[in-house]
């Protein structure tokens, strides 16, 4: 019997948002040597510039763009910019985010903060869905895929609008997956606890010491580790599951 290929991306389009670090740069790579044409998005010019020199380097495609997923307009133009170069977007890793304010009580969190993390981790999810369905939809096939976290499903103290962004996130998906579920399009989102990335550095050493501290398997997550969740949920394979939140949590979340 022939070996499955439903986890290669050759002669698919694969947008990465958040590739300039982190998760979104593993995604970006894996997906890119999984034969995938990727194309970077991120505020972080410079980080894309690496990331795609790096895919670059090792045979893979990639090419950059810069985007805010804060800005609606943004996201619009640089959707049908993509679609216009391309012609077909098959799949969408969304990996853009930020931690937001961490450390304070819900009465002491500036509004304006909050208001950000909110429009970064959550309006940019629905933005970018809403550009990317109608042509998925047309086409009968896409796969997206949106970086949630535990603290959407547990809520971390001290992380109000974290939280209420990544819940967000996980309801969000559960609907949307219904809207679009025989069109040949599933939605999901990922979500991971404690992971070894830059996000961390701005995260209050408390909080993180508190949520290792919740992992049965004792330590930080590597980013290749969600890499390999997110490849599989925007790959082919990804046939029959849509509206989930898969876990990538060392054990801490078994639901
Ligand atoms: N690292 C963790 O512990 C962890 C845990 C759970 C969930 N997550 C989620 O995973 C995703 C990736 O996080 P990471 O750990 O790789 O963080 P990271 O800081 O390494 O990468 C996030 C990337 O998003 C980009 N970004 C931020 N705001 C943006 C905007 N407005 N428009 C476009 N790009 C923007 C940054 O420039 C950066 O390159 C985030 O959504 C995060 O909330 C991370």
């Amino acid at each position: 019997m022939a070996a499955s290929n439903l986890t290669s991306f050759q002669g698919q389009v694969v947008l990465v948002t958040g590739a300039a670090s982190g998760i979104g740069k593993a995604a970006a790579e894996l997906i890119a040597a999984r034969e995938g044409t990727v194309v970077c998005l991120d505020l972080n010019e410079a980080g894309l510039k690496t990331t795609v020199a790096e895919i670059t380097a090792a045979g893979g495609k990639a090419s950059y763009k810069t985007l805010d997923v804060s800005s609606q307009s943004g996201v619009k133009k640089v959707i049908a910019e993509i679609l216009a170069e391309h012609g077909q977007i098959h799949a969408l890793a969304n990996s853009a985010g930020i931690s937001g304010p961490t450390g304070k009580p819900v009465e002491e969190v500036d509004w304006a903060a909050f208001q950000k993390t909110i429009e970064i981790n959550l309006f940019g999810t629905v933005w970018l869905t809403q550009e990317l369905m109608p042509s998925m939809k047309a086409n009968k096939y896409g796969r997206i895929v949106h970086l949630a976290s535990i603290a959407g499903k547990e809520g971390n103290p001290g992380m109000s609008a974290y939280n209420s962004s990544k819940a967000g996130v996980i309801g969000f998906v559960k609907g949307v997956a219904k809207e679009c579920a025989t069109f040949g399009v599933t939605i999901n989102a990922v979500a991971p606890a404690v992971i070894r990335t830059p996000i961390n550095e701005t995260v209050a050493p408390e909080i993180q010491a508190y949520m290792v501290s919740k992992i049965p398997v004792g330590r930080l997550g590597e980013p290749n580790e969600v890499a390999e969740i997110i490849a599989f949920a925007a790959s082919k394979a990804c046939s029959f599951t849509t509206g989930f939140t898969f876990d990538v949590s060392g054990g801490r979340a078994t639901y």
